[in-house]
């Protein structure tokens, strides 16, 4: 008895965990089977209230992914049963199997109708015939979100509409439309014609990167909006895919295009353009009365477009700087008794909560909605990190998970040079696959975590193609944990995303990065100079320098610095799929071990005590990976060149990336030793442009740098009462 219980109970752990490789994300608990289910071409799907609502677009996606006809029949024809189950267990969940007769699938409302439908079209190989399968799935978390900025840049509703077929396939269910900020306001109000006819159009936008200088513009008319009509349609295509849109309407920062159209909203009552450039500003709407009811006049007709429960009402970088000054808004904090500006937040965004509220709708606000105090039934979006979540969990709010270090897709997810401009920061592939909503919550209140999303700020992101190329395929890395938890290895899901996935994003024409396919370079010090390692990312890859198989990078150490390039073609099978270019430059410290006694951050720490002369120089704009970053005021650190040298220049590159909280240090010291006991000074200055450096005759061993940067970021600034990010790249010395 008991060895028979044993074996049952193992083959119940691999069924759990049986994998299917063509669905995205992986469902729960697949079985596979033997069965095949031959219907030459056409499906016919037992028609009833769902299926028919659904029907139109999963006749055209079935068809242009397959080829495969759908049509409706009668429950005695079917060959596609369905049965609606009443249960309160799992609400999107959803069994589907296949056998020699056909399909069966039980679901429990229209959206776990959508979510056993794209399991289907995904698990079709062959246009006439399915194989023998049983699955029962459901997502561990219920707020699958994706959000996407169009007041940066404007996307037309036949390109969202491509964008949201794509979310639908992966089972995400919310759309969070990021429709007013300072560069455009983008949905027609009746009531306030000029938030339109003024706020959606811009005279200029910045060419480049915020922190390039000097800066410049393109002076050209830019903009549009999405009437409501056009919204409310949008909504409609959605829920037809199992998505809700959640407007989000910002305030009281982010106001600038509202405040051009109506400058008596604000507390100088200047007359300001609509913003050219990006970052965060100081006028916001002023608090007063007066604004506050205009902007649920605004909401009026924004829940008559959407039937969402929740509307967004944004909440995040609210400078107070106008507020302070502003005698409207002294008024407000004296007459309802508020002591500080935080608290006067806190009451606005109350105010506006209160007035959704008594509409039947709920708000949800980025996590600076908690200080001065969380409106009493506000939902929180934290980004800034988890720890505004996991505040607001602790206080029983319910909480949506989108940590920049997770979720923020306008970050670089490549060092690779051919990647195109992106705002700063790195989030591969494999680092979206890491993603834990829950991570850090006690367990009495994960309940209050709804789930995560991705959001695709836009200021970098011109055109539809270069936001589907942030979006893909990382979109899939957050679709697996939001449904599974990532249960399935890293290594599986890259493997069948290459052999399912890619194929049908190309066959979609979906504009798509396969960075998470080159090389994975790991870095040790040799004899004279750097090795890198060349690893595959998947089993399938190989590498080619002019036609011959690479493994690996040889580096050699030079006395004079020199640039040592390398072009690796990356190849899937016979497929050419990349090439890339490396660029290293090699020193006389190259390969040589540092010791930090201030650690670079744990998010920008590559290679190790080589991080500073593995050869890698990061390159300007950043992108994420190439740089050491600290966040700390003083960084001290010490090279060894293990044997007594001769050098002439040390020169260490700075950033200045302030929209990135990162600031160019102030000061810095040199000092050299032959026994790292005794030091003397050789170099004590101010930066010259971005350069930490000395040039003159030395011999020395050991060489300690000290860097020192502001205590905190100033008033004023991006981050302020921060400390500040210090970003070095090599320390490069030379003869
Ligand atoms: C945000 O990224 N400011 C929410
Ligand atoms: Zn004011």
């Amino acid at each position: 008895m008991k060895i028979s219980f044993f074996i049952l109970l193992l083959f119940l752990t691999i069924r759990l965990f049986a994998q299917h490789g063509s669905v995205f994300p992986q469902p729960v608990n697949v079985e596979q089977t033997a069965e095949k289910f031959v219907f030459n071409g056409q499906l016919k799907l037992e028609n009833n209230r769902d299926s028919e609502k659904g029907y139109a677009y999963f006749h055209e996606l079935f068809e242009r992914d397959h080829g495969v006809h759908l049509v409706l029949s009668d429950q005695k024809e079917a060959s596609i049963h369905l049965q609606l189950i009443n249960t309160s267990v799992y609400t999107e969940g959803y069994q589907l199997s296949i056998s020699g007769k056909g399909v069966d699938i039980q679901y429990s409302n229209y959206e776990s109708f959508c979510n056993a439908l794209q399991t289907l079209n995904q698990l079709i190989r062959d246009p006439n015939m399915l194989d023998g399968i049983r699955i029962s799935d459901e997502p561990a978390f219920a707020y699958r979100g994706v959000h996407l900025d169009c007041s940066r840049h404007f996307f037309t509703i036949a390109e969202i509409e491509s964008f949201i077929d794509q979310i639908a396939k992966l089972k995400f269910n919310r759309f969070h439309w990021h429709l007013t900020d300072d560069q455009g306001w983008r949905i027609e109000i009746k009531k306030y014609p000029k938030l339109t006819s003024i706020g959606a159009w811009r005279d200029s936008t910045l060419i480049g990167h915020f922190s390039k200088q000097p800066v410049e513009y393109e002076h050209q008319r830019y903009g549009g909006f999405y009437t409501q009509e056009e919204a409310k349609k949008l909504v409609e295509y959605a829920r037809i895919r199992g998505i809700e849109i959640i407007p989000e309407i910002e305030l009281p920062g982010h106001a600038r295009a509202a405040l051009a159209a109506y400058p008596q909203l604000s507390c100088t009552e200047k007359p300001l353009p609509v913003a050219g450039t990006w970052g965060v500003f100081d006028d916001v709407f002023c608090s007063q009365d007066k604004t506050r009811a205009f902007l649920k006049n605004v909401l009026d007709e924004i829940i008559e477009i959407f039937p969402s429960p929740v509307i967004h009402i944004g909440g995040d970088e609210s400078p107070k700087i106008n507020w302070n000054q502003c005698p409207k808004c002294k008024a407000v904090m004296e007459a309802n008794h508020i002591h500080n500006t935080h608290e006067l937040q806190s009451f606005f965004i109350t105010d506006i909560e209160k007035y959704l509220n008594s509409k039947g709708r709920t708000i949800i606000g980025w996590d600076e909605i908690l200080e001065g105090g969380l409106a009493p039934n506000a939902q929180v979006m934290s980004w800034q990190g988890m720890e505004g979540g996991i505040a607001a969990a602790r206080l029983k709010h319910q909480v949506v998970m989108t940590p920049t270090s997770y979720c923020y897709f306008d970050y670089y997810q490549s060092g690779h040079p051919s990647e195109p401009l992106a705002i700063g920061g790195y989030l591969p592939l494999e680092k979206v696959y890491q993603f834990d909503p829950t991570k850090g919550i006690d367990n009495e209140y994960r309940r209050y975590i709804l789930g995560g999303q991705a959001n695709i700020w836009t200021e970098y992101l011109p055109t539809i193609r270069l936001v589907e190329y942030q979006a893909f395929p990382r979109l899939l890395a957050l679709a697996e944990v939001l449904w599974n938890q990532g249960k399935v290895s890293y290594n599986f899901f890259v493997e069948s995303l290459s052999a399912y996935y890619l194929p049908q994003l190309k066959k979609d024409g979906i504009n798509f990065s396969t960075s998470f396919l080159d090389p994975v370079l790991q870095c040790k010090a040799s004899e004279n100079g750097i090795v890198y390692d060349l690893l595959k990312p998947i089993s399938k890859a190989s590498f080619y320098q002019n036609n011959e198989a690479m493994n690996s990078i040889a580096i050699k150490r030079t006395e004079v610095s020199q640039i040592q390039s390398f072009e690796i073609h990356s190849r899937i099978g016979n497929q050419e799929l990349r090439t890339c270019s490396y660029h290293f430059t090699s020193h006389l410290a190259l390969g040589k071990p540092v010791v930090f006694d201030t650690k670079p951050h744990e998010k920008y720490n590559h290679n190790g005590n080589l991080g500073l002369t593995d050869g890698i120089a990061g390159e300007k704009p950043w992108k994420g990976n190439e740089w050491l970053g600290f966040n700390e005021d003083t960084i001290r650190f010490t090279l060894d060149l293990e044997t007594v040298t001769k050098f002439n220049s040390i020169r260490i590159e700075t950033l200045n990336d302030p929209g990135s909280w990162i600031y160019r240090p102030e000061h810095f010291q040199i000092q050299i030793s032959s026994n790292n006991r005794k030091f003397k000074t050789i170099a004590k200055a101010n930066l010259d442009g971005d350069l930490i450096g000395v040039k003159k005759k030395m011999k020395a061993r050991f060489v300690r740098v000290t860097i020192y940067n502001k205590e905190l970021i100033p008033p004023g600034q991006t981050g302020a009462g921060f400390t500040p990010w210090t970003f070095i790249n090599e320390i490069i010395l030379s003869k």
